[in-house]
């Protein structure tokens, strides 16, 4: 294929404009992999790409899709051949270097990923820089001591696509989950998909001017970050962590140290996009053997590339639901 379709976002006079547009092969940038792209995934950070966010990308016109899986076209690396299926995450893919939401993507051999044999390429987007994120926060808080016996693990967000892999993941580890989210319309969801409690937001965003909560959780995945993030902090139970990966909420929080030097907790940072190769490989390795989640489709909407730009939309307002998977073949 010398030409294809992508999802386009152009800077103009009044803002940022999104169409689809014909491509050309040569027109992507160099690189050692040339890839047919099958499937991608919307992340909330796709949705900033394609507003403009200068914060993750700067150069327009451009195609946003931090995920992408499918097909090696032609590769320069030894460690990939033509019809090897494959996946990339993160880097710069759909930041700076056009992404997922065009039927081809080009990138550096060390952004690649073999796809596990136990993951379809639809299940891999599923997942996506999402699943893998919310894998990495439970493998850290498990790294720094966290058991089903530690207590009820609260996950932020938990509608949305980091939080409701999350919640799948930690039950089906054993884990006991409280989730916190501001849709009320969505509890038989939450419930169905692991959650044996639900929080409306406010009640994390009580009692913020205590110094510390009743000792309740024994972890928290939060990707909501601002006041829930440290109310969160606050009612860990001794020696107790909380991963933090998001900001939808807001970058920024009020904190003293009190929970940490009286309650011995931790504030783990996780972050997937830099994570190096051998790592993003290990938590791939473990979504497709131990951490293989058989209900993962439970947590699809399917969309076609026309379906993207609403998508963003409704990912910006805080609206979606699950795991967006946008096919491209
Ligand atoms: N560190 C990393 O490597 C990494 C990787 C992936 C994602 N992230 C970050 O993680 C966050 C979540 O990403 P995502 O792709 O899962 O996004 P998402 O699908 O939009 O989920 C975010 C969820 O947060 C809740 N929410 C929205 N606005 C909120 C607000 N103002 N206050 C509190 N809760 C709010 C909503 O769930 P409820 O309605 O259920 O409350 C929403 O569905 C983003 O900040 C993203 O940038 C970081």
């Amino acid at each position: 294929m010398s030409q294809f379709q992508a999802f386009r976002v152009e800077k103009g006079e009044d803002g940022f404009t999104r169409s689809i547009v014909t491509r050309d092969t040569q027109d992507l940038p160099p690189g050692e992999v040339l890839i047919d792209v099958h499937y991608s995934s919307l992340n909330y950070k796709d949705a900033l790409s394609a507003t403009g966010n200068p914060g993750v990308s700067r150069n327009f016109p451009h195609t946003p899709g931090i995920d992408a899986s499918g097909v090696v076209v032609s590769s320069d690396s030894d460690r990939f051949g033509t019809g090897d299926p494959v996946v990339v995450i993160g880097f710069d893919l759909g930041m700076g270097t056009d992404g997922g939401y065009g039927q081809q993507i080009r990138v550096p051999a060390d952004w690649v990923v073999a796809l596990p044999e136990a993951l379809s390429m639809e299940d891999s987007m599923v997942l996506g820089t999402a699943g893998v994120t919310a894998a990495l926060c439970v493998d850290k808080l498990e790294s720094a001591g966290m058991t089903p016996q530690s207590g009820p693990v609260l996950v932020t967000g938990a509608t949305g696509g980091v939080g409701s892999v999350a919640i799948m993941l930690l039950k089906a580890l054993g884990y006991t989950i409280t989730a916190v989210s501001g849709k009320p319309e969505q509890h038989e969801f939450l419930t169905r998909i692991g959650a044996s409690e639900i929080l409306p937001r406010e009640a994390l965003q009580e009692g913020g001017k205590k110094p510390l909560l009743a000792e309740t959780y024994g972890g928290v995945v939060d990707t909501v970050g601002g006041d829930l993030l440290f109310n969160a902090l606050k009612s860990l139970r001794y020696g107790c962590s909380l991963a933090a990966c998001g900001l939808v909420a807001s970058p920024q929080f009020d904190a003293t140290v009190l929970p940490f030097i009286l309650r011995h907790v931790n504030l783990l940072g996780v972050d997937s996009v830099q994570l190096p190769l051998a790592e993003k490989q290990r938590i791939w390795d473990k979504l497709a053997s131990s951490w293989q989640l058989p209900r993962l489709h439970e947590l699809k909407r399917s969309l076609e590339l026309t379906d993207v730009s609403a998508a963003i939309d409704e990912i910006l307002a805080g609206k979606m639901v699950g795991r967006g998977v946008v096919s491209l073949r």
